[in-house]
Parts: C-alpha cells; structure tokens; sequence
C-alpha cells in the first residue's frame, strides 16, 4: 500500500527494507538442519573422548554467532581441561585415522599448520542434500570469545544487524568475494566491517563499543585476559536490551545504502585501519604500512593493503590476506552496490536481484 504523502525515495527504501527481511528469512537454516549439526557435534565429541577423556568439542563461527545461513560450514574447536595431554598435531593425526575408520567422513588432517585442524565432508544424501563441510581446530579459544562478542552484537538489534550481516554475506558470495584464498575477505572480515560501521560510523550509533563500556564489578587481570589479550567485553546482554536503546532509528535498507556508501568513498584504504575496539585508526601507529624495505616490492609479502583490527589479537590484521587486485575488486563491488541502489529503480525487488546477480 503506497502512502500518498511519501516521496519515491522513502518508497523505495520502505519497499528495500521489507525485501531484505524476506530475502534473508528465506536463507536460514531450517530447524533440521541445526539439529542434524547438533547431532554430527556430538557425535564427533563422543569419538574425541575416546582418544582424550578430558575433552570437549565447541561450536563457533557462524552456526553459533547468529550469523548463520542455509548449508554454511561447521567450526568446531577442541578443548582439553587436563594438564597432561597430546600435542595437537599427534591428536590431530590419530583423530584423523579414527574418524576415517569409524565414520563416512573423508578426512584431511593439517597437523603442521598454525592452528593444526581436521577438515571433514560428508556427502551429500537425501536427508542432507548437501552434505556437510567441518573444520575441528584445537584451542582456539580467542575464536570462542571473539564469536560470543559477535553473538552479543547481533542480540542488541537483531534485526537490523542480522539482516545486515546476512545479506552481506550471501551478496559477497555470490559477487565472489570472499575467499581469503584468493586475495579477498573472509565472512569474519566482512562482519567486523558491519560492527565497526554501526559502532563507529554511524552517529548517534546504532551499538553500544561493548570493549569500551564500564564494568558492573571490579574484575581483575586474570579474569579478563587470555594468552596475553584482554578479552573482556560487556557481555551481560539482558541488561543492556533494557538499557540501550540507539537514537538513530534508520531502517535496514538506509544502514545498507550508507554502509555501501561509505566502503565505497569514505573509508581511507590507505592509511587507515577500522577497528571495532577503538575506532578508526592510523596504519603507521600500529606498524600496519607496507614493507618495502630492503629495496625491491615483493606484492608475495603484502600483508597490510587493507587493515581491520581483530577485536581482541591488536596485533592481527583479519583482512592480511587482501591482495591489491582483491582490494581493487572488492571496492568495484562496494561503488557498484553503492550504484544500484542509488539509481532506486522502480522496485525494490529489482535493485535485490541486480546487486547479486
Ligand atoms: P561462514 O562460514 O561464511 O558462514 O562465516 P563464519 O561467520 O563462520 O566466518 P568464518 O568462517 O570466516 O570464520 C569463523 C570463525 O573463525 C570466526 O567467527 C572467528 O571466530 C574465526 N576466524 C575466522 N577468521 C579469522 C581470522 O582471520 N582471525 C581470527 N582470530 N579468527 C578468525
Ligand atoms: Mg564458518
């Protein structure tokens, strides 16, 4: 029903803001689904514990951060509560050999990697059609917490952070970029984007800087810090649905349209760093400019063309694996995205199918 006082402009984002609710309703997984990854969680956790008794198998990313869409991988992280226990790389090894035993798993161990990790694919079947993908790393307890920051940023506003995120991520899916093995960013890169924009950007700000908030009670250094990181964040999220409540009221489709916007010609690619713990900073305070010391440009040691903080590791750039062509690519799309919805074509449903043919 069109309003007879309302301009084409506030049609069209009315109309745009509707269509991205019932375009990403339409991607989440079904209740099976999770069931079915609830299931494969425990029964890989079952199986570690005959190896190590002590052991408990976590879910992270997107199936626990909010952040999850239709058939998206599992990640899985091992922690072992004994003192005395194997390395990672020989439990990564036996867990292996176990798993291609007793399971319909293909298995590929990577026990010498940064983090060692088994990667598993199940087939697909017609009760999953189609199949399973998991990573199970071990220890990585910063990507627990780092999910449960994001898990608690998607909570204050589920609406419009969810559907924000959500449809970023399908949109640089299927704009192909978002593979850090080809020069582009991972979907966690992509989210941070979306935080830092809602948090520091925006203004008056859509989420509170839960890194920055006051504490409810004196906590001291061991509660807050892991391996050397402080991982404190406001994370009591029932208070804070009573408390904050965002002056800005922009509706999803306006927060897209500017975030797209602002990715596309505001952002200083070349000095600067987004950071969703402290803001926008600089890349020569963190040591973040391009090395080309040592006389010749080797593009192979290229660490820093795009910076985003990690929330909690200061020292890590999340989008190091940016090349310059993927940088080049992934802004083309932001000024594309920026294009298509500016021009408001008639529908709203039009500009969708467009931005992610
Ligand atoms: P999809 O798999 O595309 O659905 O997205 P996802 O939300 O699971 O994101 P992704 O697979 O990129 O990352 C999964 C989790 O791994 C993130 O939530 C982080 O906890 C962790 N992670 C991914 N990339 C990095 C990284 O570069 N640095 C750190 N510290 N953690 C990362
Ligand atoms: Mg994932």
């Amino acid at each position: 029903q069109q309003h007879p006082r309302q301009t084409s402009k506030q049609r069209f984002v009315a109309d745009l803001s509707q269509c991205l609710f019932d375009f990403v309703i339409q991607l989440l997984p079904t209740q099976d689904e999770m069931a079915v990854k609830e299931d494969v969680r425990k029964l890989l956790e079952r199986l570690i514990r005959t190896i190590e008794p002590d052991s408990r198998l976590l879910s992270f990313g997107s199936t626990a951060n909010g952040f999850s869409l239709r058939n998206s991988d599992m990640d899985l992280c091992c922690l072992i509560d004994s003192e005395d226990k194997l390395s990672a790389a020989d439990l990564v090894t036996m867990l292996g050999d176990l798993l291609e035993r007793e399971t319909k798993f293909h298995v590929k161990t990577l026990p010498h990697a940064r983090i060692p990790i088994v990667k598993l694919n199940l087939d697909p079947s017609p009760g999953l059609p189609h199949g399973i993908a998991c990573d199970i790393g071990f220890e990585n307890r910063l990507a627990l917490e780092n999910t449960r920051l994001l898990m608690c940023y998607a909570m204050i506003d589920p609406t419009r952070v969810r559907t924000i995120v959500l449809f970023l991520k399908v949109w640089s899916k299927r704009r192909k970029i978002n593979s850090p093995y080809k020069g582009t960013l991972s979907s966690y890169g992509y989210v941070l984007l979306v935080i830092y924009f809602l948090v520091h950007v925006k203004n008056p700000p859509i989420l509170p800087n839960l890194q920055q908030m006051p504490p409810l009670r004196p906590i001291t250094k061991e509660e807050t810090h892991l391996n050397g990181h402080n991982i404190w964040f406001f994370d009591d999220i029932d208070l804070l649905r009573q408390r904050w409540v965002s002056e800005n009221s922009e509706s999803v489709a306006e927060l897209l349209i500017d975030f797209f916007r602002y990715y596309a010609r505001d952002f200083q690619y070349n000095t600067g760093v987004a950071s969703i713990r402290s803001g926008l900073l600089k890349k020569e305070e963190k040591g973040w400019q391009n090395d080309y010391s040592g006389g010749r440009y080797d593009p192979s040691r290229e660490r820093n063309r795009f910076c985003i903080e990690d929330p909690f590791e200061l020292d890590y750039n999340v989008a190091r694996c940016v090349t310059k062509d993927g940088l080049y690519t992934i802004r083309g799309e932001f000024m594309r995205a920026a294009r298509v919805l500016s021009q408001r074509p008639d529908r709203a449903i039009v500009a969708l199918a467009e931005l992610c043919e």
